[in-house]
């Protein structure tokens, strides 16, 4: 049955009724139970998105939302999916993949001798990992290093199990590959949709379920990739965080934001600009 609110238009929808009480409880249950750190993400951003599902269920007040997630666990699997926005694509932002191929592969290839180790933190459903594996092995390909490439491991970390299960199976539809080079997709994925990986190039990729918030990174990374992740965070949490990928990374080690995250207060001298248009930074060594 179609619930009544999802034929309304938005304007036709009733207001919420803020009960900044019943927000706090509902708040504290998805941290509880579903272990999602709430006071650390931006306020603002939360309660947006918790409207959203609110009206799509149409619910009106915090307390009765709360409720029906009990009831219902898809609802409340919905919800956490809201929460941590999970959208990327392979080879999202065409310049910033330039920027890592330019300026940051010819140094890596160089300059590790034994392992090197690349991290992608909030890498949803493994797409961004997998984009840097590919561009590992075209490089190498192309400047005939292929040897090299078992000593690269790319570890891809994200709060959402659903997301890593995913990323684990390596099938992807026609959506994620929009941003994707013809020449890529069909060099590197079956036929499709949906499109698979090829063995190849997932063979040095793994995933973990890691929180950015309350978990220390285990250290020794030549890049981290962290995009459209930190965003989402409160200030005082983004400065740990960026001292926390300070710290993972080796001397020389190098950093990518991407152009909508930004260093904040005193974490920005820590690190060297490379390429301040896409937030490419690097570790003095
Ligand atoms: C918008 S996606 C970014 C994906 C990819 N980095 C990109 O830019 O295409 C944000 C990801 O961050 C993850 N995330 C949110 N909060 C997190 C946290 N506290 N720790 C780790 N990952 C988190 C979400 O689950 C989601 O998969």
């Amino acid at each position: 049955m179609i619930e009544p609110t999802r034929i309304l238009t938005s304007e036709a929808l009733p207001p919420l009724r803020e009960c900044e009480a019943e927000l706090a409880c509902l708040k504290d249950k998805i941290q509880r139970e579903r272990g999602f750190n709430s006071p650390f993400y931006k306020d603002k951003c939360l309660r947006r998105r918790i409207a959203v599902r609110m009206r799509a269920r149409g619910r009106f007040g915090y307390a009765e939302y709360t409720q029906l997630l009990d009831s219902d666990p898809a609802e409340y699997d919905r919800l956490l999916d809201t929460l941590t926005i999970n959208v990327t694509k392979f080879f999202r932002n065409a310049d910033m993949w330039s920027a890592i191929e330019q300026e940051v592969l010819p140094s890596l290839f160089d300059s590790c001798e034994r392992r090197c180790r690349i991290w992608s933190a909030g890498c949803s459903s493994g797409e961004e990992p997998y984009s840097i594996s590919i561009l590992l092995r075209q490089w190498a390909e192309q400047h005939g290093r292929e040897a090299e490439l078992r000593r690269f491991a790319i570890e891809g970390t994200d709060i959402d199990p659903g997301c890593l299960a995913a990323a684990e199976r390596g099938e992807y539809p026609a959506l994620s590959l929009v941003e994707t080079p013809p020449a890529l997709r069909d060099r590197w994925f079956s036929s499709g949709p949906p499109y698979r990986l090829h063995e190849e190039a997932r063979r040095n990729v793994s995933f973990r379920r890691q929180d950015l918030i309350s978990d220390t990174p285990p250290g020794e990374y030549s890049l981290i990739v962290c995009r459209n992740v930190i965003i989402y965070f409160e200030r005082e949490v983004q400065e740990r965080i960026f001292q926390a990928f300070y710290d993972a990374l080796v001397p020389g080690g190098f950093l990518v934001l991407g152009k909508v995250e930004t260093l904040m207060g005193r974490t920005r001298s820590l690190f060297a600009p490379v390429n301040p248009r896409q937030r490419l930074f690097r570790k003095p060594a």
